[in-house]
């Protein structure tokens, strides 16, 4: 059993997949996870949809696919696309008069629970926001006001990409009661 920090430390974003399928509950798994993860007034404002479908799978791996950037997805058995409809009446109207999208806070809270649930399981994920949103949507159906915000794959890491996390240290981007300049 993991203790949280030792999750989320564990969690890593995995971008080489061993080619082994995903079970179909451990991805739901990740999506109850996701599911119960807060938002703004308790709007929800998520669908999920989880593709393990092969010409679903080519046409979402072929929206993520440009410039050099995201080759791996070819390997991943299954990509989960969160999608937002951007939130209900009070969440969507609070955040254009806050001048802050909850809704997208919201789905990368989703995001980030499916993610630690998969590491917790044993699989990898990497999120994917770089991706043809045009594309997707027509690979999904997706009606009009249903916007896809990020993908992630699920599957099974080839080898070990666990390694130390790169990140700022704590004292420069932390300070107490007052915004203080480094
Ligand atoms: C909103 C968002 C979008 C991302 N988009 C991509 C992407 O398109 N391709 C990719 O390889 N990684 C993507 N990532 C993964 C980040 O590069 C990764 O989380 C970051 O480098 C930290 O590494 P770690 O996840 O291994 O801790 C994305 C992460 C987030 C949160």
């Amino acid at each position: 059993m993991n203790t949280f920090l030792e999750l989320v430390k564990l969690r890593t974003s995995v971008r080489r997949y061993d080619g082994r399928p995903v079970d179909r509950e451990l991805a739901l798994q990740c999506a109850e996870a996701a599911r119960l993860a807060p938002s703004a007034c308790n709007s929800q404002p998520w669908r999920f949809i989880l593709c393990d479908d092969a010409e679903v799978l080519g046409q979402l791996r072929s929206s993520a696919r440009s410039m050099g950037m995201n080759s791996f997805v070819d390997q991943a058995p299954m990509i989960a696309v969160l999608c937002s409809d951007g939130g209900n009446i009070q969440a969507s109207l609070g955040g254009k008069v806050k001048g802050i999208p909850y809704h997208y806070i919201d789905i990368g809270i989703a995001a980030e629970h499916f993610c630690l649930a998969a590491a917790e399981a044993g699989a990898g994920t990497c999120m994917i926001g770089w991706f043809n949103k045009k594309k997707v949507s027509s690979a999904l159906g997706l009606p009009p006001g249903i916007r896809p915000l990020l993908l992630i794959t699920l599957g099974y890491e080839q080898g070990d990409a666990r390694r130390e996390k790169r990140r700022k240290n704590l004292d420069e981007i932390l300070s107490w009661n007052r915004y203080t300049r480094q």
